[in-house]
């Protein structure tokens, strides 16, 4: 039984996760020398767990920005340097201007002519990091070279690189750091915010600097990554035969999402190295092995959700799904991706009135810690 799966080559992840939450919560694949954890219980144990680190990237034979910018990363790094990514991420969220998402998707869709579009290539890989980009001030050529060019860098987090994935990460890596950190340095409020973040923790100016800058492309990597992932999954839920509701209705698209968010994530698990000797489920895992915690199927749990397999977006606590993550490592943007999530649904059934599915076998990236589809064909007539 292999834990470690392309969700290119599995049609359907939750009868695996099912039958693991029923037989083995808590499995040792022997094969990857990797703890793989799929109960809601053991997932949230280890997500809060004060001894299981975020493992470092490998870094192979990055070049000098690429190092940098995975060294300094919010999510791949723990301890005191982890606080200082953190404060950073969230004064960049404060600052995020109100930007107008439709304003975001009319341009979008300005430039397609077409009755027939594939929503993930004109709308997810574009929209969340367009929107964070123009919220942050960043020019639009900055803006269009940084999301023209993010994709190679979604490699940075994975642990299995190939040589080229390094070269694409090294050829891209310096022009990104560089327009970043030329962006930073025009405005005022960075300047000050990083001043005060270098002296607070007793580092140096331009080590703060660095992780600032790092920090960015963080956020633009996994808004292109997971943005991209919610907003596929989600319209997908609306097609749904089983799902009937009124597709103009805000609210209603909101809790849509939020049911998607447990029932068909974009990320369906992250990884974490055990500091220490750690306690679960009477196994001991040991110092320095990985764990795969199954974000996905926690979700699925029933011991946390009745009746999991049902999609349901009128269950009390479908805002309980561990997407997200929980504890010191989660999520920034819950409520910048839900809420960008509901904008561009919304957006879309209001502008046209008559939107179909054209594909009706949807396949996805041969990544192992994320669902997203390749494609997702449809048809739009006003
Ligand atoms: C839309 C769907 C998204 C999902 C499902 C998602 C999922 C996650 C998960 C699971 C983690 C925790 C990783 C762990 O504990 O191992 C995380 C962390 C993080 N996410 Fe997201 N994310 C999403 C969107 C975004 C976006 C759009 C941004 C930025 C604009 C973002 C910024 C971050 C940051 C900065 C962290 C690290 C927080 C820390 O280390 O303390 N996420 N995300």
């Amino acid at each position: 039984m292999s834990t470690l799966f392309l969700q290119s080559e599995i049609k359907n992840p939750y009868s695996l996760y099912h039958k693991m939450l029923e037989e083995s919560p808590m499995y040792w694949d022997e094969s990857h020398k990797i703890w793989a954890v799929y109960s809601y219980k053991y997932c949230t144990e280890i997500l809060n767990h004060k001894k299981a680190y975020i493992p470092a990237v490998s870094e192979n034979s990055f070049n000098e920005y690429a190092l940098k910018i995975s060294r300094n990363l919010a999510r791949l790094s723990n301890g005191v340097q982890h606080e200082i990514a953190k404060e950073s991420a969230f004064i960049v969220f404060s600052y995020m201007k109100n930007i107008g998402i439709d304003s975001i998707l009319s341009e979008l869709f300005q430039n397609n002519n077409n009755t027939e579009i594939n929503w993930v290539e004109l709308v997810c890989k574009k929209l969340p990091v367009l929107t964070v980009l123009k919220s942050l001030g960043f020019t639009d050529d900055d803006s269009f070279f940084i999301s023209k060019n993010i994709e190679p860098l979604i490699k940075i987090m994975q642990p299995n690189k190939k040589s080229e994935d390094i070269e694409a990460i090294n050829a891209i890596s310096e022009k990104m750091y560089v327009i970043i950190e030329k962006h930073i340095s025009s405005i005022s409020f960075y300047e000050n915010a990083i001043t005060a973040i270098s002296t607070k923790y007793g580092i140096s100016y331009q080590e703060t600097k660095s992780v600032f800058v790092s920090n960015l492309i963080g956020l633009f990597i996994q808004s292109y990554d997971a943005g991209r992932g919610l907003l596929s999954n989600a319209l997908l839920q609306c097609f749904s035969k089983e799902n009937s509701f009124k597709k103009t209705d805000k609210t209603q698209i909101q809790k849509l999402v939020v049911e998607t968010l447990r029932f068909d994530p974009p990320i369906h698990n992250t990884r974490r190295i055990a500091a220490e000797d750690i306690q679960l489920n009477n196994s001991t895992i040991k110092q320095n092995e990985t764990i795969l915690v199954v974000l996905a199927a926690a979700n699925r749990d029933d011991r946390q959700f009745e009746n999991p397999t049902i999609f349901d977006t009128e269950r009390t606590n479908n805002q309980e799904h561990l997407t997200f993550g929980i504890g010191g490592h989660m999520c920034l943007a819950k409520y910048f991706s839900i809420n960008l999530a509901t904008e561009a649904l919304h957006y879309l059934f209001c502008n046209f009135k008559n939107i179909s599915i054209l594909d009706h076998e949807i396949e996805y990236e041969s990544l192992i810690n994320a669902r997203l589809p390749k494609a997702i064909w449809i048809s739009i007539y006003n």
